[in-house]
C-alpha cells in the first residue's frame, strides 16, 4: 500500500515543474491559491514560495476525488499526488510552470483555513493596518515575500564576503548600558536590582571598540539596534545594522572594503558592475552644492550662492539678510518657466516654510530680461551675472531663498528633491553612491547651549585640526564619513579616538564632566588605558539597503514584522500593559495620568 500523502515528502516545490518533467508522478504540497470548474474538470492552482502549479481534477479519471475537490477553499493547505502532463495548446506564458499541469490521482487536506481577510495577491485594497495585523497572510504575498527572500540572500552575501575578508562574526550584549547615538534609549527594568534599568543598544558601538582593544582586529555583526525616536518612512524603532570595525586601519581601507562589499551585492542582485571608487564630497561641498548631507546625485538642480551679487541690491529682503550675516542661494529649473505654475510656486513657498524659510523668491528668464515679482529690483547687469552663475537659459526659472546658512540650505536642498520628483528629473535605475567625508566634529545646540558630537563622542578629530579643539571648535573636522545612495544615508562611521587623553578632551568639549564620563563610559576610558590599537569602522543600515535594492516605498515592506509609525506591533499588540504583580516585583508604579 502507498503511504498516506502526509507521510511522504513532496517531490517538487510548486515552482519547479517544467516541460521536461512530463510523464513523471509527483507529490506537491502547498496553499490553494485559486480554483475554477469547467464541466468535468476542476482546476486549482497550488502555491508555495517558489511559485504556482496548476492541478487538474478530472471527473473521468476519478469521480470520488473530483467530488471531494469541490470542498476545497482558498488558503487550505493540501497535498497532491499526480502525473505531470503537457498543457498542449493552453500553455500559460505568464507562469514559469505554464507548460504543464498535474492530473491529480490523490489528494489530502493537510489543514483548513478560514476565509482570509484579504486576497493573497500583489494588488490588494486592504489597508496597511489590516495587513500588519494579519502579517502572516501579508507575508504570503509575492510582493512582500520577494523582499524578505532578497534580504536573506543579501545577509548571506555579506556574511560570506566579510568572512573571506577575515572578519569575525561576533556578538555583543542586548541588555546593556546606554550608548550615545543621539536617540532615546529603550529601557528594561531589572527585577534583581529594583530601580535599575538596562538599556537596549542603539548600536554595538562601544562593544565593538572593546573587541578591537581586546585584539580581535576585524569584527562584524548583523545585529539589531533600538532607538526610541520619531519614526519616518526610513526609520524603525528596531532596525538592523551591518556593523563593522577594523584595527590598524585608515579611511581609505574602510572605503575600499565597503565599496567592494556593495559591488558584490549589486553584482549578484542587480547584475550591474558598480564603478569604483565611489564619488566623494566633503560635507562642506555637499552642503554648498546640494544643501543637505545626503544628496541625491541622480539629477542636477544644484544650489548656487549669489550673496556677493545681491548684497547691495535694492531688494531689501536679500540685502538685509546678508547684512545680518545670512546668505542668498538659489536653484535654476531648466524650462521651469513653462513647467512651473503659480499654484506650484505657492505650494513650494509653503513647503520651504517647513524648514524655516520666510519666503521663496523667483524669476523667469526671458530672452531679454527677467519677469516675476522680484525682477524690478535687479538691473540688466545684475540679472546677467546671476544668469551666468546658474548657467540659466531662456524659459528657465530660478528660485531664491535668503536666510541664515542652515535654513537656506535645508529649504533649497529639500525643495530641490521635491521639484525633481514633480518634474520627473530623477534618473531611475542609475544608482548613485557618494561618500560624504570630513563632517564637523561638533554641532552647537541652541536649545541646550552646548556642543553635541555630530557623529558620536568616540569619533576622532582630524589630526590637522587638533590645535583648534579648544580655540575654534566649530571648525574642527572629524574623521567621519557617511555612504549615501540616491539621497539616503545607508551607512556611516568614523576613525575612533584610541587615546585616553584625547577622549577625555573631547568629553570635556562636549560638556561631559569627568564624573559623568566615568559613570557613563568608565569602562571605555579604562580600556583605553590598557593598550588600544588605532581603529575605525562603520555600520550600514540593512533595512535601508534592502529598501533601495527593491525600490520599496517604506522600511515596513522589507521587515517581516515591523512596527507602525507609533512604534506598535499590530500583530502582537505590543507594547501592552503588564499586571500589578509583575510591576510590584519590578518595584514599579505607573502614575495615574500616564495610564492609557
Ligand atoms: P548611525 O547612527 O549612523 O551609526 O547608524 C548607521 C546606519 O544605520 C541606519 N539607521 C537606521 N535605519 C533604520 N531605522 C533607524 N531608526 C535607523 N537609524 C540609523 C542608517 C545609518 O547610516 N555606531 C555607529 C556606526 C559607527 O560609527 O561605526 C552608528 O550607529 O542607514
Ligand atoms: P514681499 O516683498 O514680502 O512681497 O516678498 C517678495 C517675494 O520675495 C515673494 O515672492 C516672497 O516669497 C519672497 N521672499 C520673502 N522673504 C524671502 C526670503 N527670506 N527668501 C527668499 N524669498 C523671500
Amino acid at each position: 500500500m502507498q503511504k498516506k500523502l502526509s507521510q511522504t515528502q513532496r517531490t517538487h516545490t510548486c515552482g519547479a515543474l517544467r516541460g521536461s518533467d512530463i510523464g513523471q508522478e509527483v507529490v506537491l504540497m502547498g496553499w490553494l491559491a485559486s480554483q475554477r470548474g469547467l464541466g468535468g474538470f476542476r482546476f486549482i492552482t497550488l502555491r508555495d514560495r517558489f511559485g504556482l502549479t496548476q492541478i487538474n481534477f478530472e471527473r473521468e479519471v476519478d469521480l470520488g476525488l473530483f467530488e471531494r475537490s469541490n470542498q476545497l477553499r482558498p488558503e487550505w493547505v493540501i497535498a497532491i499526488r499526480g502525473i505531470v502532463i503537457s498543457r498542449g495548446e493552453n500553455i500559460n506564458q505568464s507562469m514559469p510552470t505554464g507548460e504543464i499541469e498535474v492530473i491529480a490521482s490523490e489528494m489530502e487536506i493537510l489543514s483548513q483555513a478560514v476565509v482570509p481577510k484579504f486576497p493573497i495577491r500583489n494588488e490588494i485594497n486592504a489597508n496597511e493596518e489590516l495587513r500588519l495585523q494579519y502579517r502572516f497572510l501579508d507575508l504570503r504575498r509575492e510582493a512582500i515575500q520577494k523582499n524578505i527572500v532578497l534580504r536573506a540572500e543579501v545577509t548571506y552575501l555579506v556574511r560570506s564576503f566579510l568572512h573571506k575578508e577575515g572578519f569575525l562574526d561576533l556578538e555583543t550584549p542586548i541588555l546593556t548600558k546606554s550608548t550615545p547615538e543621539g536617540a532615546r534609549d529603550y529601557l528594561v527594568p531589572s527585577r534583581v536590582h529594583p530601580g535599575n534599568f538596562y538599556a537596549l543598544p542603539q548600536s554595538p558601538q562601544l562593544f565593538k571598540q572593546l573587541y578591537m582593544i581586546a585584539g580581535y582586529d576585524r569584527y562584524f555583526q548583523i545585529t539589531r539596534c533600538f532607538r526610541d525616536e520619531d519614526l519616518r518612512a526610513d526609520r524603525q524603532p528596531e532596525f538592523t545594522q551591518i556593523d563593522m570595525e577594523v584595527s590598524f586601519t585608515n579611511r581609505e581601507e574602510l572605503y575600499d572594503i565597503s565599496e567592494r562589499m556593495m559591488a558584490s551585492i549589486w553584482g549578484k542582485v542587480k547584475s550591474v558592475e558598480l564603478s569604483r571608487p565611489f564619488l566623494r564630497l566633503t560635507y562642506q561641498e555637499s552642503m554648498a552644492r546640494f544643501g543637505v548631507d545626503n544628496p541625491d546625485l541622480r539629477f542636477g538642480l544644484e544650489l548656487r550662492e549669489i550673496s556677493d551679487f545681491v548684497k547691495d541690491s535694492t531688494f531689501s529682503v536679500f540685502q538685509k539678510t546678508i547684512s545680518n550675516g545670512g546668505i542668498v542661494k538659489g536653484i535654476c529649473v531648466p524650462n521651469g518657466a513653462k513647467k512651473i505654475t503659480r499654484k506650484l510656486i505657492k505650494e513650494y513657498t509653503k513647503y520651504v516654510s517647513i524648514f524655516g524659510a520666510k519666503g521663496l523668491a523667483w524669476c523667469k528668464i526671458g530672452s531679454e530680461k527677467w519677469s516675476g515679482s522680484i525682477a524690478k529690483f535687479f538691473n540688466k547687469e545684475e540679472q546677467k551675472r546671476i544668469n551666468k552663475t546658474f548657467n540659466a537659459k531662456e524659459n528657465d526659472l530660478i528660485f531664491f531663498v535668503a536666510s541664515e546658512h542652515k535654513i537656506t540650505n535645508s529649504a533649497l536642498g529639500n525643495l530641490r528633491k521635491k521639484i525633481a520628483q514633480k518634474l520627473e528629473l530623477i534618473r531611475e535605475n542609475d544608482d548613485q553612491f557618494v561618500w560624504i567625508t570630513d563632517f564637523p566634529l561638533l554641532e552647537w545646540d541652541e536649545e541646550t547651549q552646548r556642543y553635541h558630537a555630530k557623529h558620536h563622542p568616540f569619533t576622532s578629530p582630524n589630526l590637522d585640526d587638533f590645535s583648534l579643539l579648544e580655540t575654534d571648535p566649530n571648525n574642527v573636522t572629524a574623521l567621519a564619513y557617511d555612504l549615501v545612495l540616491n539621497g539616503s544615508e545607508i551607512g556611516g562611521g568614523s576613525i575612533r579616538i584610541h587615546q585616553h587623553e584625547v577622549q577625555s578632551r573631547v568629553f570635556s568639549l562636549l560638556g561631559i564632566s569627568e564624573k559623568e564620563a566615568n559613570e557613563k563610559f568608565g569602562f571605555l576610558l579604562n580600556a583605553l588605558q590598557h593598550g588600544a590599537p588605532p581603529h575605525g569602522g562603520l555600520a550600514f543600515g540593512l533595512d535601508r539597503l534592502i529598501m533601495l535594492l527593491t525600490n520599496a516605498k517604506s522600511l515596513r515592506d522589507v521587515i517581516a514584522f515591523p512596527k507602525t509609525a507609533s512604534a506598535a506591533c499590530l500583530l502582537t499588540n505590543a507594547p501592552s500593559p503588564i499586571n500589578q504583580e509583575l510591576l510590584h516585583e519590578l518595584g514599579l508604579l505607573i502614575k495615574e495620568d500616564k495610564k492609557s
